[in-house]
């Protein structure tokens, strides 16, 4: 098979695409053999040696989602079949022909979506369903703002939050990015302004959660802009980790900030958030009422030109590369 390989920390000079033997489904897992896979910021701080890969994982072949169909099975597995088409995070190991996920993370993948929109589903919509609705536990009539909201977690989020019947507030950093959330169900404002806006826009009551895909440069911000009982996850820092906040405020607002990560979790908490997304939000994928953004489509050959992209701003969804010679 051929997979994307980090042959050691660095810049694109350690990225390479190269001939590797399948890996081998241990008792409870699936073979999956996989034609498009999503890219992820986590595989740019892979690269970098800032987010090594957990124990049992390749620890050279980046990605944490996958889409594909089964090929082979351990014995143990049980509710699926080769040839069935199915999606899931996984700890690494996703940007390669052939990827082997736990069957606890698998999700069958309704037939409305097709290989490519399947690629671009798990990690940004289980990312952002178990922050929205798990961690912040968003409720009908709330109002959410979603920080990088145009980008691959932040287009699902914002579509999760109109399914949970919430406001949703986007914030976007050009006015082309503003239309595009505005597709999906946001009301947009500025980033420069969010605070004020969101102020504005809820008559001075504030947000009640606030996904933070962006990281620092939005505190103290986002406590200002919060409504009392406010909850704030924290689920992406690339902007910046370090922040200087007012306990105060905090009290006053009763708020709570959270962190999370999904990779770093054990399998058992990973198959819980998946059965949550794999019953809140797979049927909205199937009659179409959310739907995966896809950015662009590379090919594998060209995964330096993928990484780049990724890294770079005014993209609008998922990244993601094919192993198809017909694609994309
Ligand atoms: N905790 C977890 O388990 C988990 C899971 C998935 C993702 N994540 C993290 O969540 C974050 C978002 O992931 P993603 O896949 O959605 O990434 P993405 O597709 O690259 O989107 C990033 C978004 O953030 C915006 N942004 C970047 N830098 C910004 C800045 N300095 N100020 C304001 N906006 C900025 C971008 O807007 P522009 O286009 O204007 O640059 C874009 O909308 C990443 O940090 C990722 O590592 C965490």
């Amino acid at each position: 098979m051929r997979a994307v390989v980090f042959t050691g920390a660095g810049g694109n000079e350690v990225v390479q695409l190269v001939e590797r033997p399948e890996p081998v489904p241990g008792p409870e897992e699936l073979l999956l053999r996989v034609d498009f896979a999503g890219l992820n910021p986590a595989d740019l701080m892979q690269r970098d040696g800032r987010y090594p890969a957990p124990p049992g994982v390749p620890a050279d072949i980046p990605g944490l989602e996958v889409a594909g169909t089964v090929v082979a099975h351990g014995e143990r597995v049980y509710g699926l079949s080769v040839g069935d088409r199915v999606f899931g995070i996984v700890a690494g190991g996703g940007l390669a022909e052939r990827v082997l996920l736990h069957e606890r993370c698998a999700v069958r993948i309704p037939d409305a979506l097709d290989d490519r929109a399947a690629a671009a589903v798990p990690e940004a919509f289980v990312a952002a369903h178990d922050a929205l609705r798990g961690q912040a536990r968003l409720c009908p009539g709330e109002t959410v703002v979603i920080h990088g909201a145009s980008g691959g977690v932040g287009t699902a989020a914002i579509q999760i939050g109109v399914l949970a019947g919430a406001r949703v507030i986007a914030v976007v950093r050009s006015a082309e990015a503003a239309t595009a959330v505005e597709q999906l169900g946001a009301e947009a404002v500025l980033d420069a302004d969010f605070r004020d806006e969101v102020l504005r826009l809820t008559g001075g009551a504030g947000a009640d959660v606030i996904l933070e895909l962006v990281g620092a440069p939005h505190f103290p911000a986002n406590l200002e802009a919060l409504a009392v009982q406010g909850r704030i996850v924290v689920v992406g820092v690339g902007a910046g980790t370090d922040i200087q906040t007012n306990l105060l405020l905090l009290m006053q607002r009763r708020a709570t900030i959270r962190g999370t990560v999904l990779r770093g979790r054990p399998l058992e908490e990973k198959a819980v958030a998946t059965r949550r997304f794999a019953r809140e939000i797979v049927p909205a994928l199937a009659s179409g009422r959310v739907r995966p953004i896809i950015d662009s489509v590379f090919p594998a050959g060209d995964i330096v030109a993928a990484l780049e992209h990724l890294a770079s701003p005014g993209k609008r969804g998922k990244v993601l590369i094919s192993f198809s010679p017909s694609a994309p």
